[in-house]
């Protein structure tokens, strides 16, 4: 079978495929393909990997009717019209549960970097502006004891839960569409209604998807209601904040500060005034950049197309309406 990678993904993925006699294509430059060139690409193919952030609308579905399985080797999929993957009879799938551990740590990292303005200080060394010990100046907040607000309490979020009460004995509260009895048992979490999230948190970090019902979640109203010493942690898409109310409520000390591992869009431009801020910690979406991670990321997605191409269900599959 014919297989068309987007983008390049650590070997083990490429090799579990060719090593069951399957031909490979990989797009390796790091530029993204443009929509006409991922749709001539996917139509040579009978599957496709996608290794990054490229979009399949409709039109995508549309133009490649031969489509036999799309693999996603990210556990979002906001990047899918799956209605039109199910109406187009092409199976989705994506590769949850191995990100969890290495996202979960991100969002503890960007919580401590924030709290104590990490980045800002590694500037001022690099700026020359070191000038020696200040007692009092540019100081962070401590963690222990403090209320940590989750927002989509899945498996990402238990993870950075268990992490924060471990580390900081840190209460934790949650806002979900369902309640997460494994949390509650687990970590006495608290399940709190929105409002009682945005108010209560002294941090709060989000590990929802993003949805046409999550989108812009955190904005202007979001921040009036937050702590003015609370700091805001977005690993999950950047969709998810309205970035321009984000960046008043930083500026205007609504917000105490923020850590971002995903912008809207991305790239971020270099010259965001985000960037400028002391209380500001932002990575280029890195939540599951590890060497073990992108492995098991890429043998899952290519197992996920070998199923396919078996003629089986696919193990991780998004839209299972379409076996139906
Ligand atoms: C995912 O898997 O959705 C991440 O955001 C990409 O690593």
């Amino acid at each position: 079978m014919k297989i068309f990678i987007t983008k390049r993904i650590p070997q083990k993925g490429i090799d579990l495929l060719t090593a069951a006699g399957h031909e490979v294509e990989v797009h390796s430059s790091p530029e993204p393909l443009s929509e006409t060139a991922l749709i001539q690409a996917c139509q040579r193919a009978d599957f496709v990997l996608n290794g990054g952030m490229q979009k399949f609308d409709s039109h995508f579905f549309a133009s490649c009717p031969n489509l036999r399985a799309l693999s996603l080797m990210s556990v979002g999929y906001d990047n899918v019209d799956l209605s039109a993957a199910t109406q187009y009879k092409v199976p989705v799938s994506n590769t949850p549960g191995v990100l969890s551990g290495a996202t979960a740590d991100l969002a503890f990292l960007l919580i401590l970097a924030v709290s104590r303005k990490a980045f800002f200080h590694h500037k001022r060394i690099l700026q020359g502006d070191w000038k020696g010990f200040d007692p009092t100046a540019h100081l962070g907040v401590e963690l222990n004891n403090k209320t940590l607000g989750i927002y989509g309490l899945g498996r990402i979020g238990l993870e950075l839960a268990r992490k924060a009460r471990a580390a900081y004995n840190m209460e934790i509260i949650y806002h979900n569409r369902g309640r997460n009895h494994e949390a509650e048992r687990v970590l006495g979490a608290r399940y709190v209604n929105f409002d009682d999230l945005l108010t209560q948190s002294d941090v709060l970090s989000i590990h929802a998807a993003l949805t046409a019902e999550t989108a812009n979640r955190f904005n202007q109203d979001a921040f009036r209601r937050m702590k003015n010493t609370a700091i805001l942690i977005n690993t999950a898409r950047g969709g998810l904040v309205h970035e321009k109310d984000l960046a008043d409520a930083l500026y205007s000390g609504l917000l105490w500060g923020a850590g971002l591992d995903v912008t809207n869009p991305e790239p971020m431009k270099s010259d965001n005034p985000l960037l400028q801020l002391e209380n500001v910690c932002i990575l280029p979406h890195i939540g599951s950049a590890t060497v073990e991670t992108r492995d098991n990321m890429a043998l899952m997605a290519a197992s996920n197309l070998l199923a396919a191409i078996k003629g089986q269900q696919m193990p991780q599959i998004i839209n299972p309406e379409v076996y139906i």
